[in-house]
């Protein structure tokens, strides 16, 4: 795949839809590679790290925010969405991680969080100076009290990250914040947020960015005559016909037709994913060849590790990419959820089809890694990637997971840093487990990662399974993953795939070509279709293992 696209061994140009059969890393830059002794991975970090990224066989990389931040949301809480951190790095560093990329082949996309910027942005600063009613205040959500003093917020409005959706200001108005305080939300009605964002994307494609990961994708527009009250954010709390006050209201294609326009302003065309947590059957408009593009499709984080379930997202998410003209995105692991690894180690995870309100329960109340089967957790976790590797669609890799790395589940409260933890009334879990800094190499200090105390701490259990300890091992994670990519990428034909069996066990397809995937969900052997097997997720000896995909050649 995408053999044609190199000049003089770059990807300066390349065929428009390189992304629609990607498998895309996505590297958490604080957790990736420390190069300069403070404990943060930083973007040097990953330079140096860009041979191993290119062993890896992916097409792209997804940097989750690099920017100047306080880091109240690890990151997501944007000071500046045109500058790095001058604790990661700088611009030139970035312009020297994209042509380092670039001439190995690889892609490259941002993190673009248009929802909210963070409390230290200038134009909050500027807001938190300027009088209500002024044109600063405007470029956010500020509105006055309830009560006889405006002592009572707005609305009754609680936020993701705990019990308030607004904070008051020193003049006694309040701003509205989906997240935590540090994150107040834009106006996106105000057409100057929308020509700063413009000028955003533009920044960052000018500087050879090749795509954009959007943040909330569906949160920008919003109903705020009356003002939105909410409880909650299960995803069964909003209408999911348009209409709701906070969420996915039609208004917020508007916005993604113009960005389109400049992202077709470019050779090929800069692309982008939407986080958008959404009713299926709203997905594709975010999806849409006249909008972002694609769209993040989550079904499989939530789903019970079983054939049917399985196979129902499968079935759905390819139909809606084919009615979108757009291509399915496969994710099993990313920065906000328990490792896949360790999920599937959950007993029950899934079974009452609202897996993240299972998560948090689980971790809230269990919390201790001798409760799970890691093993069984480990043999399920590469059977699905095996099997969304072999999906049509582009396919997300979260660093970490090609180490088959479990979640630190028993890391110590006080030593957590995510706001959703502690801001959350022990309500929510805690997505530092699956932010730990990687383990490179177990005969150094922090596993390779830093020579100082990294900024969040490193489970013992890291030293087996660090990459040195894997590099040479045939039978390790990492080689399985870099042997499946690489296959994939050789047998890789157009978007097809026909279905050939499916049961209560296990599933099977063709893609194009003859390349048949079966995965078995159960916990007993199944029978080995003939053909010659190509890769498997555990040995195979004459049958199909429990908990195990093979690939074959038919
Ligand atoms: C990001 C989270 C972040 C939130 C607020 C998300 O969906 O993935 O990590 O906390 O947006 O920006």
């Amino acid at each position: 795949m995408n053999s044609d696209v190199f000049v003089d061994g770059v990807f300066l140009r390349g065929p428009a839809d390189w992304w629609r059969q990607a498998v895309i890393y996505q590297i958490y830059p604080r957790s990736f590679f420390d190069s300069n002794a403070d404990g943060l991975g930083d973007i040097k970090g990953i330079i140096s790290k860009v041979d191993y990224i290119s062993s890896l066989g992916v097409d792209a990389v997804w940097l989750s925010p690099f920017y100047p931040s306080q880091l109240a949301d690890g990151g997501y809480d944007v000071d500046d969405y045109r500058d790095v951190d001058p604790k990661l790095g700088t611009l030139n560093d970035i312009d020297e991680l994209t042509a380092a990329l670039h001439a190995k082949g690889i892609r490259i996309f941002v993190d673009i969080v248009p929802n909210h910027s963070s409390n230290l942005h200038v134009w909050f600063q500027e807001a938190l100076r300027s009088p209500a009613g002024s044109a600063a205040r405007n470029r956010y959500i500020f509105r006055d009290g309830r009560g006889a003093n405006g002592e009572l917020p707005p609305s009754d409005l609680v936020s993701h990250f705990g019990p308030e959706g607004w904070t008051r200001v020193e003049d006694g108005q309040w701003y509205m914040h989906l997240f935590t305080r540090e994150q107040p939300d834009f106006n996106w009605d105000n057409p100057e947020v929308h020509e700063e964002f413009l000028k955003t994307l533009k920044f960052w494609s000018d500087r050879g960015v090749d795509g954009f990961r959007v943040d909330v994708a569906h949160a920008l527009k919003k109903q705020l005559d009356p003002l939105p009250s909410r409880t909650g954010y299960d995803l069964s709390l909003m209408k999911a016909d348009g209409t709701d006050e906070l969420f996915d209201r039609d208004e917020v294609h508007e916005i993604y037709k113009d960005w389109r326009q400049v992202f077709n302003q470019y050779d090929p065309p800069r692309v982008a994913v939407a986080e958008a947590w959404v009713h299926p059957n709203r997905v594709p408009a975010y999806a849409s060849q006249s909008g972002l593009g694609q769209s993040f499709n989550f079904d499989l984080l939530v789903a019970e590790w079983s054939a049917p379930a399985f196979h129902k997202v499968i079935a759905e998410n390819l139909k809606t990419a084919i009615e979108t003209g757009s291509s399915s995105t496969w994710v099993m692991s990313n920065h906000d959820v328990i490792r896949h690894t360790t999920r599937l180690a959950i007993p029950g995870y899934g079974k009452s089809g609202n897996g993240f309100a299972e998560e948090n329960d689980w971790y809230i109340n269990h919390r201790f890694e001798n409760s799970l089967d890691l093993q069984l957790g480990l043999e399920r976790a590469l059977a699905a990637t095996l099997l969304i590797l072999a999906l049509p669609g582009s396919t997300y890799i979260y660093q970490g997971e090609e180490l088959g790395l479990h979640d630190y589940v028993a890391m110590p409260d006080h030593l957590k840093q995510d706001p959703q933890w502690f801001r959350g009334e022990g309500k929510f879990k805690s997505r530092d487990g699956c932010r730990v800094p990687l383990p490179w190499d177990e005969s150094q200090p922090a596993y390779g990662f830093s020579s100082v105390l990294p900024h969040l701490p490193q489970p013992d259990w890291f030293a087996g399974q660090s990459v040195a300890s894997q590099e040479n091992n045939a039978d390790s994670v990492l080689n399985l993953y870099r042997r499946a990519i690489k296959l994939r990428r050789e047998l890789e034909g157009a978007e097809e795939l026909s279905w050939l069996s499916s049961d209560s066990k296990s599933f099977s397809f063709e893609r194009p070509g003859g390349w048949v995937c079966v995965t078995n969900f159960s916990e007993s052997v199944i029978e080995l279709p003939a053909g010659e097997v190509l890769l498997s997720s555990k040995r195979i000896t004459g049958e199909i293992p429990p908990n195990c995909t093979v690939w074959l050649k038919v």
